[in-house]
């Protein structure tokens, strides 16, 4: 089945989950890239229980306003009930990889300031071990050939994403080659280097519920009891 008709289905089915809120003042995290944009593009049906959204890009925010949807800063609002968006890759504990799009460090704060997390994908991403999808790595231009340094030195193969500039202003590290099998270390350990600003593992906070969207409809993951 085509992917963008798998997108939709789970774009849908996070749809149906939001209806679900018992709130007519929601406020909503909305995440970034292809499927996250089918979940946007059915907002509009949900405006009027919509109090805000806050957007993990300028691109997405620029959708929500060409569709009517209220748009606010983060700092504007207190905890954000639901956060919905993409992933690269799920692993069975919904830890995550992301910043296909490069907009892993807005994506990371949105994720964090929201209660739950609902991350929506198509089949293809689900792994059983991350790190085949390049790791996006989002670091301050000055410090980018030392960061690239000291990824090499941990066994990544970092390549440079040339000419993408986050809505930061600041540079993207794609890290070939790992095998990550602690992504709560690693993702801690990459954090740590002088001249990151964030990296697209999404394992100290992951997915709350992972919907994928195969053939056969859509399956509904929870994250295991820690
Ligand atoms: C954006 O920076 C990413 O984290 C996306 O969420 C991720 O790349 C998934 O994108 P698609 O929904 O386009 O596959």
């Amino acid at each position: 089945m085509d992917q963008q008709i798998l997108k939709q289905k789970v774009a849908e089915a996070a749809f149906a989950r939001v209806t679900a809120y018992h709130s007519d003042h929601l406020l909503l995290g909305i995440g970034t890239g292809t499927t996250a944009e089918c979940f946007i593009r059915l907002l509009p049906d949900l405006k009027s229980r919509v109090e805000a959204t806050v957007a993990s890009s300028d691109r997405s925010a620029a959708l929500l306003v060409e569709l009517g949807l209220p748009v606010v800063d983060l700092n504007a609002v207190g905890p954000l009930d639901v956060y919905i968006d993409g992933a690269d890759e799920a692993n069975s504990r919904l830890h995550l990889i992301k910043g296909g799009g490069a907009a892993l460090t807005r994506e990371k704060i949105v994720a964090a300031a929201s209660r739950e997390f609902i991350c929506i994908a198509d089949v293809s991403k689900r792994v059983a071990t991350l790190g085949a999808f390049p790791l996006p790595v989002e670091v301050i231009p000055m410090a980018r050939s030392h960061v690239a340094r000291e990824l090499f030195q941990i066994g990544g193969q970092p390549v440079w994403r040339e000419g993408v500039t986050t809505d930061n202003g600041n540079l993207i590290l794609d890290v070939h080659g790992l095998e990550i099998e602690d992504p709560l270390s690693m993702e801690s350990r990459i954090n740590q280097m002088t001249g990151v600003v964030c990296n697209g593992l999404f394992a100290a906070r992951p997915a709350d519920v992972l919907l994928l969207g195969a053939p056969s409809g859509v399956e509904e993951v929870l994250a295991p009891a820690p």
